[in-house]
């Protein structure tokens, strides 16, 4: 076996080595695709044909998909169950992390990695086969309701993301399911209930929105996560409700058996969102591996008949079933995998990566002469006001309704964890009070403005600190219908402004929101965007108040000011056009020359920072071994060896950063580039970060790669990923506002 692997490692080593030399890689035990097919393939010759046409359904049975035994063969079937942060669908015992929002905001590669590891243990603890996550769909609409669930606006933060997340999670032994393929940017109108005969249109026929979109777009965008997943080696892409350009995704020969099975060189399978599959034939021709859950049956059984009557050919149902099997071999699930017992208990210490998660992932926004961190000796007296405080009334689910409102820890649908505990802000400032002798009052009915006013007028609230809480929610299958706070939660900040001269608001949101209303206000002087944490809210949010954890996040989509300076939108009809192209979030903002009230990227801390030594290099001169590095800390036998050649390291970027400050801290340096004209770029784009930790006075040297890929522009003429030529600017900075680039450079190709 190990002979075998190191045969392939050194192919891969070759393919990559036109420009410079590969070291071996460290991690080469394990199976690749190569050899999981041909394992695959082996069973499906000895499987009759109404065997692998019913595997291409799903049936009942303990998960929320499920795939047939064949115990003749000593195949024990296959278990499919959400959710991308944690495990879902009402299973008991499971953890409820911190959602990609969340880890997005971190912007830290080896949190991406660790937190998918724990997810992943958890899902292979209780033998789930499939996990269905992540989730990579572009925060192109703030309004959208489930953004909370991906990685924010940017194709390179998400891409980078995907793949953290499916490393982490395959090398648990779990398949990862890059989701919902493709162009799922709204719930509004997503479903698409059609028919089987499309001679004879049903009357009644409702199709899900159509995403209209270009070929530049789609590559440079949208498909840019999903590739980064197959570059991983993700083992199962779930096609998702809408439509792509006039065909539903579920059938869809272009984006299918063209872009992803084609292009992407994807050897997994396709399998429908639940209920995403609206025709038997045309999805099995159009690319569709494998129907859930499988209650209308328009494949598995009927399929028999379709391969009789010569619709479909035996090698296509072949090809299915392998795909639908190799990634169980890929990762080696046929040998000894735990049964199948959702409720087990595998959740061990993954509290402690989930608080982690949670305080890496907090951004403050605004920090008004240091009042932040507290100083648990002169900082001792707390007001506290907001429902999203404290505990909803009726449970962790329903934190997100106006009428029992509380600390949101995750968003809604199917994509959340059955918390099996959560703890909330109030609760754990109230462990803080006891510990380090702090005295606080708190008004969590943020309707009783009786008795909100009656605080201030209470002893010792002068000189108090004043902690208002607010909130936005979302869920699945539907938008959000504004971008303000939940139960009028600006109205709630404005009326303590208005009396407390310390005021600090905590926004824990699902994704943008308008901060209009009470921003500017003097009083309010510390902001932190604690966006969507997960279980640990309550110990994370009181480590970051009170200077235990400094935070570093930073924000992974812009904040305008006005709702229409997105420059996109929810459709209400049944089309939603891109028209945007590639000008999306900051580089829409960048265009037009548009200033919002947080740019993309952005994010402070409690010190500070400075940057210096620009250097760039190709990766063959290079001295530092970065490019090396970075593609070792990558490789696995897994990976999807055809993609990976785009990836191939070409320039090494490296500076210095030193903590100016007197605290210890992290700074997320983000690489911009300016491309020449012929590439058609928006005016920067985002190609490189690194979440740096220094104690108070440390520098380190940061290296960045930029691969074949990055410093690409998809060519529609030549169908190819297409370097320019030209001068390349190279921009350090620390969020997407030119005023925050600390270090410029250049290249010319
Ligand atoms: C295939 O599915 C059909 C319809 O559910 C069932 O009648 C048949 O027994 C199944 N055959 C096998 C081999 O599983
Ligand atoms: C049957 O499968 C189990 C794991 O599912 C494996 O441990 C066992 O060796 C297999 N037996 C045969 C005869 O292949
Ligand atoms: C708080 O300050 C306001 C304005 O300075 C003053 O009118 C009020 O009496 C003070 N309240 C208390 C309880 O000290
Ligand atoms: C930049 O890096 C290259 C390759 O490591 C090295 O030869 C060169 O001296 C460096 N230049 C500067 C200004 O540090």
């Amino acid at each position: 076996m190990l002979n075998n692997c190191l045969f392939v490692i050194v192919i891969v080593s070759c393919l990559l080595s036109s420009t410079f030399s590969i070291p071996i890689y460290s991690k080469v035990q394990g199976r690749t695709w190569d050899q999981a097919i041909a394992m695959a393939k082996s069973l499906v010759a000895q499987m009759t044909l109404e065997e692998k046409c019913n595997m291409t359904s799903g049936i009942k049975g303990p998960c929320v998909g499920n795939v047939l035994s064949i115990p003749r063969l000593n195949f024990s079937g296959l278990c499919f169950q959400d959710a991308p942060s944690g495990v879902g669908d009402k299973a008991l015992h499971s953890t409820a992390f911190a959602p990609g929002i969340q880890i997005a905001a971190t912007w830290d590669r080896d949190l991406f990695y660790r937190r998918a590891v724990a997810i992943g243990q958890e899902f292979k603890n209780k033998g789930i086969h499939f996990a269905l996550g992540p989730m990579m769909n572009i925060d192109r609409n703030a309004r959208a309701g489930r953004n909370w669930e991906g990685f924010g606006a940017d194709p390179y933060l998400s891409g980078e993301n995907s793949f953290y997340y499916v490393q982490g999670m395959q090398d648990q032994g779990v398949v990862s399911t890059a989701k919902h393929y493709i162009c799922n940017e709204q719930e509004t109108h997503r479903m698409y209930i059609g028919s089987d005969n499309f001679n004879q249109p049903n009357p009644s026929i409702t199709k899900g929105y159509s995403a209209n979109l270009n070929d530049k777009t789609m590559h440079e965008i949208y498909l840019w996560p999903f590739a980064a997943s197959v570059a991983a080696g993700v083992g199962s892409v779930m096609c998702s409700y809408n439509q792509v350009n006039g065909t539903p995704a579920c059938q869809n020969d272009k984006t299918l058996n063209g872009l992803l099975k084609g292009e992407l060189e994807y050897p997994g399978n396709v399998m429908s969102d639940w209920g995403a599959t609206k025709t038997g034939v045309e999805s099995v021709l159009g690319g569709l591996d494998i129907d859930m859950p499988g209650d209308l049956k328009l494949m598995g059984f009927t399929l028999v008949q379709a391969v009789d009557t010569g619709k479909i050919t035996e090698e296509r149902i072949n090809d299915m079933v392998t795909r639908i099997l190799a990634p169980y071999y890929l990762l080696e699930q046929d040998q000894g995998y735990p049964s199948i017992d959702l409720d087990r208990d595998g959740t061990e210490d993954h509290y402690k990566i989930n608080q982690q998660v949670a305080a890496a992932g907090f951004i403050l926004l605004k920090n008004t002469n240091n009042v932040l961190p507290f100083n648990v000796k002169t900082d001792t007296h707390f007001y506290v006001y907001g429902a999203a405080a404290g505990q909803s009334d009726e449970g962790f689910h329903s934190a997100g309704r106006p009428e029992h409102a509380g600390a949101l820890y995750q968003g809604g649908g199917s994509g959340s964890t059955d918390a099996p505990y959560a703890i909330d802000p109030l609760t754990s400032l109230l462990n803080k009070a006891r510990n380090s002798h702090l005295h606080i009052h708190y008004i969590t009915n943020q309707f009783d403005y009786i008795a909100i006013v009656d605080t201030f007028h209470t002893h010792g609230f002068n000189n108090s600190k004043c902690l208002v809480f607010i909130s936005a929610y979302s869920f699945e299958g539907a938008d959000r219908d504004s971008l303000h706070a939940l139960d009028d939660g600006n109205e709630l900040v404005r009326t303590v402004a208005s009396h407390c001269a310390n005021t600090i608001v905590i926004v824990n949101s699902v994704s943008q929101l308008n901060l209009e209303p009470w921003i500017d206000h003097p009083n309010v002087v510390g902001v932190i965007w604690s966006g969507l944490p997960g279980s640990e809210y309550g110990p994370a949010i009181v480590d970051v108040l009170f200077g235990d954890y400094n935070p570093g996040g930073k924000m992974v989509f812009t904040v305008a000011k006005k709702d229409s300076d997105y420059g996109t939108d929810i459709s209400l009809s049944f089309k939603s056009d891109y028209t945007e192209g590639v000008f999306l979030d900051y580089r829409h903002f960048d265009k037009y020359n548009i200033t919002p009230r947080f740019y993309f990227g952005f994010g402070i801390s409690y010190t500070t920072f400075s940057f210096s030594k620009l250097n760039i290099s190709t990766s063959r001169k290079s001295k530092h071994s970065a490019s090396s590095q970075y593609q070792q800390h990558r490789m696995r036998s897994y990976n999807s060896i055809g993609t990976l050649k785009v990836y191939e390291p070409v320039y090494e970027i490296t500076f210095t950063v030193t903590n100016t400050g007197r605290m210890d801290g992290s700074e997320v340096p983000q690489l911009y580039l300016g491309f020449p004209a012929e590439a058609e770029q928006p005016p920067k784009v985002l190609r490189g970060f690194e979440r740096i930790y220094l104690s108070a006075g440390e520098s380190k040297q940061v290296s960045l790669v930029l691969t074949q890929k990055d410093i690409s522009y998809w060519n529609v003429v030549n169908q190819k990923w297409t370097v320019a030529h030209g001068i390349y600017t190279v921009w350090i900075s620390t969020s997407a506002n030119n005023a925050d680039i600390k270090l410029q450079s250049s290249f010319n190709i």
